[in-house]
């Protein structure tokens, strides 16, 4: 079964996640905005940290902007990040320049609501951009929101930061269940309501990142990314029902085709893992797909990136796509190497 063919609008990239199959797929990609571009780090310099401009709407607006204006890209991503979320919800956050997040203590009872309207510059930064778009000529670039899933932001707000095997979130979702649960629970209302306000202030789409679901065990992948994210889903239909919502679950393998059937999301996000003639067979029949570029070839450039784009759209190309990269893009990625990739998607 083919995605239904909806109306076609003026947003290519809203066109390809309601199912319309385009001449050529329209392109964004993640982590677009920020450190590889010189006009990111000079204003960096000028602010302070990173967490300042998160929560400055104009220089949240103004980073968003900065690759639609080098690019022009079909979509922009508000510049924001996942774990903005878990600050919102009481639990200290400082990015440390070359080390990362650093996330205080964890005491799930004392998370609450208190000072959640700090997202409030979120949502502003959202509608100064949604009217930038417009007064700047971009008018047919879709705006999108975003949050962590629940799985992939807990295990920031567990291990304190970045990690590299998840064992203190997995004990805890093993040893303490309860505590576990109920930490699942906040994060699933929490992401629903946030995503929910993004669209109320100007989002077109919002993209739920679960970096780290390629993690679980099969069954704890149905019951921690599968299942919250079906939740969310539920929740922000019920506020939105035409606001499409995209499911990254990275990393998952063959689970992403239970994932596709099981959540509700609109569309998937795939990663650079999955073989594109599998995911043309398999996954676009049952939704519109996003990706895969592995960053790496951004990074490199040249013929070999553009080949393997090449490779990617021949696959994906009749069926409903947005091509993407099969994750961020790397910080030492040459902007030119972004403006090759942007020309050759759009000029076929
Ligand atoms: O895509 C975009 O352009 C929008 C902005 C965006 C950021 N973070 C900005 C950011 C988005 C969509 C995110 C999502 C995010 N944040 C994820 C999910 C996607 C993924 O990459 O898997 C995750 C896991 C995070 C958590 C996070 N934020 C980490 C681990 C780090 C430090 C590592 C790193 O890459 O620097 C961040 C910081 C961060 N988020 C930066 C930016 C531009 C770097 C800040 C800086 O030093 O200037």
């Amino acid at each position: 079964m083919q995605p239904v063919q909806a109306m076609k609008t003026d947003k290519p990239f809203l066109d390809a996640l309601g199912g319309v199959v385009a001449d050529r797929p329209p392109v964004w990609f993640m982590r677009q905005a920020g450190r590889y571009l010189p006009e990111y780090r000079e204003l960096r310099a000028q602010k302070g940290g990173f967490l300042d401009m998160a929560f400055d709407p104009a220089a949240a607006c103004e980073i968003t902007m900065q690759p639609i204006r080098r690019y022009g890209l079909d979509a922009a991503i508000i510049f924001s990040d996942i774990l903005t979320v878990p600050m919102a919800l009481g639990q200290s956050l400082d990015f440390v320049q070359g080390e990362g997040p650093k996330l205080g203590e964890l005491n799930v009872s004392a998370l609450n609501y208190s000072n959640f309207s700090q997202l409030n510059a979120v949502y502003e930064a959202i509608t100064k951009t949604k009217n930038a778009l417009q007064s700047e000529g971009f008018g047919n670039t879709a705006l999108i929101g975003f949050c962590g899933a629940p799985w992939t932001v807990a295990t920031y707000m567990v291990e304190g930061g970045s990690s590299k095997d998840f064992m203190k979130t997995k004990r805890m979702m093993i040893e303490h269940p309860d505590a576990f649960n109920s930490l699942m629970n906040i994060l699933i209302e929490a992401s629903a309501t946030y995503l929910i306000e993004q669209i109320n202030a100007g989002a077109e789409a919002v993209q739920i990142f679960d970096s780290w679901s390629g993690v679980l065990d099969a069954h704890s992948f149905k019951r921690w990314s599968v299942k919250p994210t079906q939740q969310i889903v539920e929740l922000v239909r019920a506020a939105h029902p035409h606001t499409p919502i995209i499911g990254f679950p990275k990393g998952a393998g063959q689970k992403v085709l239970n994932y596709a059937q099981s959540t509700g999301v609109t569309a998937l996000g795939i990663d650079q893992t999955l073989p594109t003639d599998w995911v043309a067979r398999t996954l676009q029949p049952v939704l519109p797909v996003q990706g895969n570029l592995d960053p790496a070839y951004l990074l490199a450039g040249g013929d070999a990136m553009i080949m393997a784009a090449e490779q990617i759209i021949g696959d994906l190309k009749n069926g409903a796509y947005v091509f993407n990269l099969g994750h961020g893009v790397n910080k030492e990625t040459p902007p030119e190497n972004v403006e090759a990739l942007v020309n050759f998607v759009k000029g076929r």
